[in-house]
C-alpha cells in the first residue's frame, strides 16, 4: 500500500461509534466528616492519615465536574461520625420514582440507611424499606433493562430477588472474589444501555462466563487501572468521569467513542471509594 493511502485511517475512524449523552439526576453527599477510622475494606488503613479538607476540594472538582455537563446535582446533609456517607452510591437504587433502601453490612455504616431512606422521602420518592442486606448502588447497576447485582462481600445475593420484584426488571447475580473489589462498582463500569467494562479477575468463573456471554464487546480494563479503582467512574452516555490516573482505560474509552474527563479522588481512595462511589443516580 503507498504511503499516502488514506484508507487505514478512513476505515478505523468509520468504526467509532457516535455516542449520545443524556441528562442525569444524581445524589452526593459532601465528605465534610470524611476520615478513616475503622478497616471494612483493605482500602481502609486507620493508621493512615486523612485530610477532610482535600478531600472536600477533591470532591468539589467531581461536583463542578458534574454541574458542568449539564447534571441535577441534588445534596443530601453530611451527618459527623459517619465518615463513609459521601460514598452516596451505598445510599440505595432509585428506579421508576421507588427507592430501594440500603441495609448495610457493616455496623459502623448502619445508620445512613435510614438517613438516606429520610431524604429519598423527604424528596417525593416512594420508600422501599428494604429486608436483605444490600449497599445499594455499590452492588446493583442498571444496564439497559437488567440489573447487574453484586454478591460476595456485602449485598446478600437475597436482595437480589428483593430488588428484582420492586424494579420489575431481572436482576443478574454475579458473585466478586477479590476483597479489593468489594463492591460490583469497583469492578464494573456502565457505559451505556448496552456496554461495560469489567475487570475479569475480580469475578468467580461461572459470573465472568455471564458477562462474557451478554457483553462480548466489553471493554477489559488492566489490572492496573482497576487497582486505582479506574472501574469506578459514571457515564452519561457520551461523557465518561474516571480517575485521572487510568490511563489505559481512558485510551480505550477514546478509541470507542466516549469522551473519558479524568477527575483525581486520590483521598477517596484512601476510604476505598472512587468516582461511582460518591455518585448515586435519581431515576424518577
Ligand atoms: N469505605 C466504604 C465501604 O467500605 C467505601 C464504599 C465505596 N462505595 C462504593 N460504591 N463502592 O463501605
Amino acid at each position: 500500500m503507498s504511503i499516502n493511502s488514506p484508507a487505514p485511517v478512513l476505515a478505523a475512524e468509520a468504526t467509532v461509534p457516535v455516542r449520545t449523552a443524556t441528562k442525569r439526576t444524581i445524589l452526593m453527599c459532601k465528605p465534610q466528616f470524611f476520615t478513616v477510622v475503622y478497616r471494612i475494606n483493605p482500602w481502609m488503613d486507620p493508621a493512615v492519615p486523612t485530610d477532610t479538607s482535600l478531600a472536600v476540594a477533591q470532591w468539589q472538582t467531581l461536583y463542578d465536574t458534574y454541574v458542568g455537563l449539564g447534571y441535577d446535582v441534588q445534596l443530601i446533609e453530611p451527618i459527623d461520625g459517619l465518615p463513609d456517607m459521601v460514598y452516596a452510591a451505598n445510599g440505595g437504587f432509585v428506579i421508576d420514582n421507588q427507592a430501594y433502601g440500603a441495609k448495610f453490612t457493616h455496623v459502623q455504616r448502619q445508620p445512613e440507611g435510614p438517613a438516606y431512606m429520610r431524604w429519598f422521602g423527604a424528596n417525593g420518592f416512594d420508600v422501599r424499606v428494604p429486608v436483605e442486606t444490600n449497599e445499594g448502588e455499590g452492588d446493583f447497576l442498571l444496564v439497559g433493562d437488567v440489573i447487574l447485582a453484586g454478591t460476595g462481600f456485602r449485598s446478600d445475593s437475597n436482595s437480589h430477588a428483593e430488588l428484582s420484584v420492586i424494579a420489575g426488571r431481572p436482576v443478574i447475580t454475579l458473585r466478586l472474589i477479590n476483597p479489593s473489589f468489594y463492591h460490583l462498582d469497583t469492578a464494573v463500569a456502565v457505559l451505556d444501555d448496552s456496554n461495560i467494562a469489567y475487570l475479569p479477575s475480580a469475578f468467580d468463573a461461572e459470573s465472568l462466563a455471564i458477562l462474557q456471554e451478554r457483553y462480548p464487546d466489553a471493554i477489559i480494563v488492566t489490572e492496573e487501572d482497576a487497582s486505582i479503582l479506574g472501574l469506578n467512574s459514571y457515564s452519561d452516555g457520551y461523557n465518561v468521569v474516571i480517575a485521572a490516573r487510568a490511563k489505559d482505560f481512558e485510551r480505550q474509552l477514546r478509541a470507542r467513542g466516549y469522551n473519558p474527563i479524568g477527575v483525581d479522588l486520590s483521598e477517596l481512595l484512601l476510604g476505598g471509594g472512587g468516582v461511582k462511589c460518591c455518585t448515586l443516580e435519581l431515576r424518577r
